[in-house]
């Protein structure tokens, strides 16, 4: 009854969030060390510059054209706030988080290496010895306290100097790169780490894509190239680490939101059918291990295509991903009806509000009872070991002066969410793997860049322009997650 007795209950972050140290140790620049830091209302920026000198940004807004110049590169530029230079320095404090990790008795770190930190600039042939230590040394402190890695090879870092040669994951020259680069960290830490997801929300090529592909100026043609290279590049991946070690395994990493319809008007269920299609449609691939018609027909209506080869389709069918892990914070509403009460959510998801739900101070519906529908989705769909990465609530938590911080809003949602997924795995018998809630502790905010929005059950002492102590105070929360580890989920009072 209940979940598994090895099941992975533990917390998630992303190098480019937390680690800070941006340039240390060799580490070479990623697509995030040239964006901004923003707000719920003021979009980060990619900045950059052009030979002659000439420099400028370009706001990065879900939904909306993005396009550096064509003459422009990314870059760093005086005046700007970057926040993933400090991050919330996991660089210098990883003994003492992952201790933390441990008292509240984790079973998986979810965290990713920064492929930078590695290849400093993608291509080089020897990697750098100093990255590799890096994360030897914290895999090495999860053993200590029997805490079971699960490493992302890339959450939203494409290597900087990637997108200046090729233009980011559009060109097949990154599949390359990328086996090269997951060889080498397969090889290093055989033994030392099990599980493993090639790309964050893999679906962010189109709704991030940026983000997700160091895309400077995306097209659906682009879109639709990258996403097949990083489908590809996955595929190789799981095929180089089952050769290296047979215990490994290599999941895929998907965002996925429910989708509502908002009336009971047919034409609305069709508008969701399409919704769900635009994501599933890369676990089909990458999980399912084939292209769906349903997206053949949209880029033959597109004009979409591909740069692919036979040998692709093989790989593809070969070699699908072992598990299938997921975010999942909220759900998303959609209507063909007029209605201008526009929604916010993960990825930018599009929409109307849902009028059920609370919404947090970002415009986050608060939809815990959604994870029940998603898991049932997944396991009914694929069939293939689930794995919950990513849920969790973001708030503008507040140190007392007694450096309490009482979040009983971020209880409320988390002890939701933990029993709609044990209704899923107890009533529904879903094969559930593992819960890596975000975050671990405190971090910067992918969406806005900032601090302010804090998922964490450790908070950290850092501002939106990084200044602060970094150091760590236990909420409410931690006490709590502790209790409903050690009870295997039993006890979420
Ligand atoms: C997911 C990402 O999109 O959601 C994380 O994988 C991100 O990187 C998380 O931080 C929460 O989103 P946000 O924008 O609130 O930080």
């Amino acid at each position: 009854m209940g979940f598994k007795k090895d099941f992975l209950w533990g917390g998630a972050t992303a190098a480019n969030q937390y680690e800070g140290g941006y340039d240390q140790d060799g580490k070479g620049l990623n697509a995030i060390d040239v964006l901004t830091n923003g707000a719920v209302d003021r979009p980060r920026l990619v900045t950059w510059k052009k030979e002659d000198g000439t420099t400028g940004d370009s706001p990065l807004v879900w939904g909306e054209e993005f396009n550096v110049p064509a003459d422009a590169t990314p870059a760093i530029l005086p005046g700007h706030h970057y926040p993933s230079h400090h991050g919330t320095d996991f660089y210098h404090h990883f003994q003492e988080d992952i201790k933390l990790m441990a008292e509240m008795g984790f079973k998986a770190f979810r965290l990713s290496i920064s492929w930078s930190r590695i290849f400093p600039n993608g291509d080089e042939k020897e990697p750098n010895e100093a990255g590799l230590k890096f994360y030897e040394q914290i895999f090495a402190e999860c053993h200590k306290y029997n805490i079971e890695p699960m490493v992302t090879l890339s959450h939203y870092d494409t290597p900087l100097n990637l997108i200046e040669k090729y233009g980011g994951w559009s060109d097949r020259k990154l599949i390359d790169l990328f086996e090269n680069y997951a060889i080498t960290v397969f090889e290093r830490y055989k033994g030392q780490v099990k599980y493993w997801t090639t790309f964050n929300e893999i679906n962010a090529m189109d709704e991030a894509p940026y983000m997700g592909g160091g895309l400077t100026a995306p097209t659906p043609q682009e879109r639709a190239r990258g996403a097949h290279n990083q489908f590809v590049a996955s595929a190789k991946a799981v095929k180089a680490a089952h050769r290296i070690d047979p215990e490994m395994q290599v999941g895929q990493m998907l965002a996925y939101a429910p989708v509502y319809a908002y009336t009971c008007d047919p034409a609305d269920q069709v508008e969701v059918m399409k919704a769900q299609q635009d994501t599933l449609f890369y676990a089909d691939v990458q999980v399912g291990g084939r292209y769906p018609e349903y997206r053949l027909k949209k880029y033959e209506r597109q004009g979409i295509r591909l740069d692919d080869r036979p040998q692709d389709y093989e790989l593809l069918a070969e070699y699908p991903a072992d598990f299938l892990s997921f975010s999942c914070y909220s759900s998303a509403v959609i209507t063909t009806h007029p209605n201008d009460d526009e929604a916010s959510g993960n990825l930018g998801v599009a929409g109307v509000a849902n009028p059920y739900l609370e919404t947090n101070a970002w415009g986050w519906a608060t939809d815990p009872d959604c994870l029940r529908l998603a898991l049932n989705t997944l396991w009914d769909r694929y069939h293939k070991p689930l794995w919950v990465v990513e849920n969790g609530i973001g708030w503008a938590d507040k140190l007392e002066a007694d450096n309490t911080v009482h979040d009983d809003y971020r209880i409320k949602y988390l002890r939701a969410a933990i029993r709609s997924m044990s209704d899923a795995v107890e009533l529904d018998g879903v094969d559930l793997m593992g819960y890596t809630l975000w975050s671990a502790i405190d971090l910067v905010s992918n969406g806005t860049g900032e601090m302010k929005k804090r998922y964490g059950l450790v908070y950290v002492d850092c501002d939106d322009l990084g200044n602060g102590t970094m150091k760590r105070y236990k909420k409410d929360s931690f006490s709590w997650y502790q209790k409903v580890i050690s009870s295997n989920g039993i006890d979420l009072q």
